[in-house]
C-alpha cells in the first residue's frame, strides 16, 4: 500500500480548447484533491468538464496550467513515455462505453493489458479469469462483446481495468448506458471492488444517488471551479 496520504493533489489546473477566438475554457484555476482510500464522486452538468477533468487526472492530456501529484508522484515533467507507463501501471479507466475489442472474447479482453506489458500468455489469461471470477463472470469468459449483456460488457471493462493493478480507478459515467437494475449492480461490484482492492475511486456520475453514496461528492459548475460538498461518514 502507498504510503502517501493523498492519492491525487491536482493544484490551479486550467485546461481549454481551441486557439484565440475559438477557445473555449472548460477548467480554470481548479483544485482537486483526493486522498488515498476515498470513493469520490463528480458531478455537474453535461459539458461543464468532468470528462476533461479526468483525462487530466488520469494522464491522458496535459493542463495548460497547474500542477498533477499522482501518488507523490509529481507528473507534469514527465516525458510522453513515462507519463504513459505511470498511466498503465498505476490508473485503471471505466468509460460510459465499454470500449471492449470485438474480435476477443471476454477473458482475452482482460488478458489484453496485462499481454502489451509484456505478461506470458498463459501468465496473463490466469490472470484475466480470477477477474472476470471476481466482477461475477466467471462463466463468461468465452463469450465475445456482442454476446454479453450492456451490463455484463460493463463488469467485462472493470475487471479489464483492475487487470494491472491500479491504485486509482477512473470511472466516467460507468452506469451511464445501464438500465436502473444493472447500473445498480455495477455500482455495488466497483464500491465493493473500490474496498476489497484498496483502491482510490473517482466515478463521475448523473445519478444523485449513487453520488450520495460516494465518501465526498465533488460538483463541477459551469466556469467558476469545482464547489466541494463534504458528506459526513
Ligand atoms: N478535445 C476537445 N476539443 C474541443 N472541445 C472539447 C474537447 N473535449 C471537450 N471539449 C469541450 O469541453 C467542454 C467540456 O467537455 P467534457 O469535459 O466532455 O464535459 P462533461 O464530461 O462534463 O460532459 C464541452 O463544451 C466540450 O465540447
Ligand atoms: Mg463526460
Amino acid at each position: 500500500m502507498s504510503e502517501n496520504r493523498l492519492m491525487v493533489e491536482a493544484t490551479g489546473l486550467t485546461k481549454g480548447f481551441g486557439s484565440a477566438s475559438t477557445r473555449l475554457e472548460v477548467i480554470r484555476d481548479l483544485d482537486f484533491v483526493v486522498a488515498t482510500g476515498e470513493m469520490v464522486a463528480v458531478v455537474g452538468p453535461s459539458g461543464v468538464g468532468k470528462s476533461t477533468l479526468l483525462h487530466l487526472i488520469g494522464l491522458l492530456d496535459r493542463p495548460e496550467k497547474g500542477r498533477i501529484v499522482l501518488d507523490g508522484v509529481e507528473t507534469d515533467g514527465l516525458d510522453g513515455a513515462v507519463r504513459a507507463g505511470l498511466r498503465n501501471r498505476s490508473i485503471g479507466f471505466v468509460f460510459q462505453h465499454h470500449h471492449l475489442l470485438d474480435e476477443l472474447d471476454a477473458l482475452d479482453n482482460v488478458a489484453l493489458p496485462l499481454r502489451i506489458s509484456g505478461r506470458g500468455s498463459r501468465d496473463a489469461r490466469n490472470r484475466a479469469a480470477e477477474l472476470l471470477d471476481s466482477v461475477g463472470l466467471a462463466e463468461r469468459t468465452t463469450h465475445f462483446p456482442d454476446q454479453l449483456s450492456g451490463g455484463e460488457q460493463q463488469r467485462v471493462s472493470v475487471a479489464r481495468a483492475l487487470a494491472m493493478g491500479p491504485k486509482l480507478l477512473l470511472a466516467d459515467e460507468p452506469t451511464g448506458n445501464l438500465d436502473r437494475d444493472n447500473a445498480e449492480r455495477l455500482f455495488q461490484l466497483v464500491t465493493e471492488l473500490h474496498l476489497k482492492v484498496g483502491l482510490t475511486s473517482i466515478i463521475v456520475t448523473h445519478n444523485e444517488e449513487m453520488a450520495r453514496r460516494c465518501d465526498r461528492i465533488f460538483r463541477l459548475a459551469q466556469r467558476s471551479g469545482l464547489s466541494e460538498n463534504v458528506r459526513e461518514i
